[in-house]
């Protein structure tokens, strides 16, 4: 096996790569962590990018050097921090006991392993032999005070996928503060970059926005206590001239599920400087002598040919080695949930026929949302009381669900157990567990509150609730929701000082929770899911393989939703569902095949009452569900493929192809109609030239060459909203 990092000891060179990447790292003058360069594979390296030295104004210099040639200001360097003279917006910053932030780093060493280290209590990106990755650990050390920074770098062999996390080491004789700490730093030289970022809102999440980087600072953040709706934990760099199918792109995704910041920086010599970590906003991290703190990571992709490429790899990274639930390779469950179908206002003799038609249209699995403990009739109370609600299932849950599983279908249940009601059991004997801090009262969000979960005895508490209920092994998939942000931030059980801690020590709670659901019930199903698509990263991706998009289920809002999704995440990780029309959310009416070809992108799911719909909507359902399981294999985890997106055109068109090419499914979404028409086609992309593909509904046979340069026009259709979706498979 070739080796995947190499250090040239004379030139104090390191060397990550393999076929697709290189990441060259090295050490100047004899002390100075710089960065020479990540992108496309070379074989070698012989010294080309050497940083020039110049003389500088206003860019200083070494402390006690005469050299005014070096700045650690103008160096392209692999981590920043506050206090050294280097004005970027620093990666670290940490309060020692003189009261300072400043802090030199210089290298002290490295460690190459032929592995990829877990990163304990933390969801991270894993291997499944050794081979498959080589980790550098590079230590640089702050000599006055003993503070060192690990900085991790993991190449896998056969993607284009760098890992980075940092992990901070107090080997000094005093407590220190860190005010800061990002996962990773990168800086480049001479690229005219412009940033892709996934900004939104409740109901509207993850929409492409694409900007240039003009000099000075950017920052794409959430302090929110989650990942958030309004700023997912991605970016991209790009090229201006960068699409779809060509050019450069550089993708960055944090495999984390709370605070994060985002920084570009570019400087005054128009050089990219990116941090990427949890958020500094209220963070404050006690490190005691011999103490740590790892970071959690980051996954970085290189694309040589424009966003489709890049997406395919965090595609197909946090398919094979973020996600671990046995689920990840298995078709998903095409379920009913009742949800937009009752809200609230059910009871076990409503949601039998619903599980009886499901039956009938071949549905898998029936999900019970929210509203099925405690004695909650509506959004004001229960949280926290993970207990049937005797009113509406007077013979208890497992009756219901036997009845389920006597339909051949699998049982799904709602769950928010990060959350508090006032108006519950928990409160009443445990008010102490609502976050808030003393002397003030806390905000509600939709009349409910968050447990502070950074306490292990309120975490003992929700699990020994799940726990009862899941034991009874009759349910096979949870919906872990989570329908407010974090406010009145405090610990009951941490010193004053601390409490710059309870953000982060929130989502580490969250993730000790998860773990342990994870662990004693490997065959659940556990969907994710925040107001919708709150909380889709990559950090959740660990413990939920499929996660809930958004709340919005109207089919052409969805086009925007999923396309921005599909920029990081796996489709097999969004759920999607076909809801009623005029749709709850916008008012909006399509048709209904234009619902279910939405739908089909993801996973399928139902989101309606369908007892209450025509004959020939049933009728509609049973068609959907018949195809649907005969493409779900290729829908899901077939290469995916954006071709036309709804932000920038009346379009939006995606296709994905089986890994051996022998089949593949396009979609196609025109938005407004129009009495003269432009004649559009659409080409497809990823297929084998040499094979012939039959159409599986006209049975009319086509060259992969031709789909792919000729194309196939667009139908001509009355109305708006019209979607199509074919399916071909190779006849070779
Ligand atoms: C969130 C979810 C919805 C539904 C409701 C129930 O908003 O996204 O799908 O489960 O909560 O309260």
């Amino acid at each position: 096996m070739n080796q995947l990092i190499n250090f040239d000891e004379k030139n104090k060179v390191f060397h990550l790569h393999n076929d697709q990447i290189s990441y060259l790292l090295s050490i100047e003058d004899g002390k100075t962590l710089a960065h020479l360069y990540f992108g496309k594979a070379i074989k070698e390296y012989h010294g080309q990018l050497r940083y020039p030295r110049v003389d500088r104004g206003f860019s200083g210099n070494l402390p006690g050097s005469l050299d005014r040639t070096f700045s650690r200001d103008s160096l392209p360097k692999e981590y920043s921090t506050a206090g050294e003279i280097d004005y970027h917006t620093p990666a670290a910053v940490v309060r020692q006991k003189d009261g300072s932030n400043a802090l030199f780093l210089t290298y002290e060493g490295y460690k190459i392993v032929d592995e990829k280290p877990d990163l304990k209590g933390l969801p991270h990106s894993f291997v499944e032999n050794k081979d498959e990755a080589e980790t550098l650990i590079v230590t640089l050390i702050d000599e006055k005070s003993k503070v060192k920074f690990e900085l991790s770098y993991t190449i896998y062999r056969d993607r284009p996928v760098i890992t980075r996390s940092v992990r901070v080491v107090n080997d000094g004789n005093d407590a220190v503060n860190i005010e800061k700490v990002a996962s990773m730093q990168i800086d480049f030289v001479d690229r005219n970059f412009e940033s892709i970022t996934l900004p939104g809102a409740h109901a509207h999440e993850r929409r492409v926005e694409r900007s240039k980087i003009n000099q000075g600072i950017h920052v794409y953040a959430s302090h929110r206590g989650t990942s958030s709706h309004q700023m997912n934990p991605f970016l991209a760099l790009v090229d201006p001239e960068t699409i779809e199918c060509t050019g450069d792109a550089y993708g960055f995704a944090f495999v984390y599920s709370g605070n994060h910041k985002f920084e570009v920086e570019k400087d005054q010599f128009a050089q990219t400087h990116v941090n990427i970590g949890i958020d500094d906003f209220n963070f404050n991290w006690e490190l005691k002598p011999e103490a740590s703190f790892q970071t959690p990571e980051v996954l970085m992709v290189y694309s040589d040919q424009g966003l489709n490429k890049m997406s395919q790899a965090f595609h197909s990274l946090i398919h094979d080695r973020v996600i671990r639930s046995k689920y990840k390779d298995q078709v998903r469950p095409i379920l009913v949930n009742n949800w937009e179908a009752t809200y609230f206002d059910f009871n076990e003799d409503k949601l039998k026929p619903i599980v009886d038609d499901a039956k009938e249209m071949g549905i898998e699995m029936f999900v019970l949302d929210d509203g099925w403990f405690g004695h909650r009739d509506d959004d004001n109370s229960s949280l926290g009381d993970w207990k049937v609600f005797k009113k509406k299932f007077p013979n208890g849950l497992d009756h219901f669900a036997d009845y389920v599983h006597q339909q051949g279908l699998k049982f799904g249940l709602w769950f928010e157990p990060e959350m508090i009601s006032i108006d519950s059991d928990l409160y009443k004997k445990h008010p102490d567990y609502l976050m808030h801090v003393p002397g003030r009262t806390p905000s509600p969000s939709r009349n409910q509150y968050v447990l502070d979960l950074g306490r292990k005895e309120v975490r003992d508490n929700i699990f020994d609730q799940m726990d009862q209920i899941l034991s009874s092994n009759k349910i096979n998939y949870i919906k872990w929701d989570m329908n407010r942000h974090l406010s009145d931030i405090y610990e009951a059980d941490l010193p004053s000082s601390r409490q710059g801690e309870v953000y982060h020590r929130y989502v580490l709670g969250l993730y000790d929770l998860l773990e342990r659901i994870v662990d004693k019930y490997p065959d659940l199903l556990i969907e994710g899911c925040s107001g919708g698509g709150g909380r889709f990263d990559a950090g959740m991706a660990y413990y939920n393989p499929q996660i809930w998009a958004s709340d919005d289920s109207d089919a052409i809002d969805r086009l925007s939703i999923q396309y921005g999704t599909s920029l990081v995440y796996p489709q097999s990780m969004m759920t999607s569902h076909v809801s009623v029309s005029p749709n709850e959310q916008n008012g909006r009416i399509t048709p209904f095949n234009t619902r279910g070809v939405v739908a089909m992108w993801g996973d399928l799911g139902y989101e309606l009452d369908l007892t209450k719909m025509s004959k020939e909507d049933r009728q509609a359902v049973k068609e959907q569900v018949a195809e649907y399981k005969k493409i779900r294999k290729v829908t899901q985890y077939g290469t995916f493929y954006r071709l036309k997106s709804a932000q920038t055109s009346n379009q939006c068109a995606w296709e994905t192809v089986s890994l051996d090419k022998n089949e593949t499914v396009l979609s196609v979404v025109r938005v407004m109609a129009s009495a003269q028409p432009d004649l559009t086609k659409t080409k497809l992309v990823g297929l084998d030239p040499q094979k012939h593909y039959e159409d599986q509904e006209t049975h009319e046979v086509y060259g992969g060459d031709e789909l792919m340069n000729l194309g196939l026009y667009d139908p001509v259709e009355r109305g708006d909203f019209k979607a199509k979706m074919y399916h071909f498979k190779a006849i070779d």
